[in-house]
């Protein structure tokens, strides 16, 4: 058994990992994380790439924004479509001056993984039988197995953030923990090409064949999105059909200017809403997708995760430095209060643009449902103070400083 000694012990290298990491680094506080696949594994993953000013901040903070600021689209606004009628929801204008930034989530994690090898962190990739121990004692430890050599990893405090599939919350007897979740009965099926998008800003269509987005990575380079059933596979889905429904699906101006090609990445991603309560057990801190999970229409599911790493970030840093380290007990209720916002914001914005027959939240008819979500969306989109409360909430709560 080899011994390690840090002082965060962070179980995935993801973006929430990779970023509480660097933040820590800059602080002089020590981290080791521990993944269980390899960085070319977690680079593989397609997720949205939407960030919010906090999120911009944050990453600035942790001193790896370079090639955020000089690659990324600032985005002054986005578009919903009903049934093929526009509406303009402009951020910047309706927000007091407050954009999104652009950036894939791939990028992102690839900068993050750049500057931690770059100052010589240590991560242990491809690591198995990753297992928490002592969370409830003041010296927890993790044990874990990598290159056929086991390890155990002795610290003052475990930064869970390996995803919702991770070990961490499920660490947490089942007894100390409540979870919420809501499973949509459809989910998305996502194209990535390298085709010029069909619009300058995000577009998220109503249709009566159900919802699409569409959305960019860069002048060269789309990704699209369509609703898809559930028993859906993708290999159920050609381009070719792909582009066809997809047509249907996008207002008919968006429609004519679409231009097709090869698909570079195709895959069907469930929408779930899920909230793990409390965010804590003893020295274990559960950050990002280990705790929440948001379905993407409000393009939350990153910031939030960076909203965990920014609350769990400033309370380390004022355990070790001003040696306050009661004050670690409150980062479950500060981060729960901004988690339910965009969980409350998500599922509206999912509920509203989704053909949502299955969904309903009451037993309404789903006739009379569909007419008052029609009549939502006219005052949402017809409004200037229905408008302004879509993009404040699509723009991002300010990260408020909680020292
Ligand atoms: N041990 C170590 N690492 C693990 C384990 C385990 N038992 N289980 C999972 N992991 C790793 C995964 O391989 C992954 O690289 O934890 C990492 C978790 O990363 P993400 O799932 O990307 O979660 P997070 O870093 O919180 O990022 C949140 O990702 O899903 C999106 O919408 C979400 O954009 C948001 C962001
Ligand atoms: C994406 O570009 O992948 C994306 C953008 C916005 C969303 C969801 C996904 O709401």
């Amino acid at each position: 058994m080899k011994s390690l000694v840090t002082q965060v012990a962070i179980i995935g290298a993801g973006p929430s990992g990779l970023l509480l990491g660097q933040l820590l680094a800059r602080q002089g506080i020590e981290t080791i994380i521990v993944e269980r696949v390899s960085p070319e594994y977690v680079l593989g993953r397609i997720r949205a790439g939407i960030l919010e000013q906090g999120f911009v901040d944050l990453v600035r903070e942790a001193g790896v924004a370079q090639r955020m600021e000089s690659e990324g689209e600032v985005h002054d606004g986005f578009e919903i479509a009903v049934d093929g009628q526009r509406t303009h929801i402009d951020l910047k204008r309706l927000t007091g001056g407050r954009t999104v930034l652009c950036y894939g989530q791939t990028e992102i994690t690839r900068d993050l993984m750049e500057a931690r090898s770059e100052s010589q962190l240590v991560t242990y990739y491809e690591s198995s039988a990753v297992e928490l121990h002592g969370l409830q004692s003041e010296k927890p430890w993790v044990t874990f197995k990598c290159r056929g050599v086991s390890h155990r990893l002795d610290c003052d405090y475990i930064a869970g953030c390996d995803g919702f599939h991770g070990v961490s919350r499920q660490t947490i007897p089942a007894s100390a923990r409540k979870e919420y979740e809501k499973i949509y009965p459809f989910g998305w099926l996502g194209l990535l090409s390298e085709t010029p998008p069909v619009s300058e800003e995000l577009v998220y269509c109503k249709s009566e064949r159900g919802f699409a987005l569409a959305s960019r990575r860069s002048r060269t380079r789309s990704r699209y999105y369509l609703q898809v059933p559930l028993t859906d596979k993708v290999e159920d889905w050609s381009d070719e059909a792909f582009w066809d429904e997809l047509k249907r699906r996008l207002p008919a101006d968006a429609a004519e200017q679409l231009v097709t090609g090869p698909s570079l990445e195709k895959s069907i991603a469930p929408l779930r809403s899920f909230v793990c309560e409390p965010m804590q057990y003893g020295k274990l801190f559960l950050v990002g997708d280990a705790a929440h999970i948001v379905p993407p229409t409000g393009a939350k599911g990153l910031n939030l995760a960076a909203s965990d790493v920014a609350i769990l970030f400033q309370l380390l840093k004022r355990a070790y430095r001003d040696g306050d380290v009661a004050c670690v007990a409150r980062y479950s209720e500060i981060a729960l209060r901004r988690v339910w916002h965009a969980e409350r914001f998500s599922w509206w914005m999912s509920s509203l643009l989704h053909d949502f027959d299955a969904c309903q939240v009451n037993d309404m008819d789903s006739e009379i449902a569909s007419r008052f979500t029609a009549s939502e969306l006219d005052y949402y989109l017809n409004h200037e103070e229905g408008q302004a409360v879509i993009a404040n909430q699509y723009a991002g709560l300010p990260h408020e400083s909680i020292i």
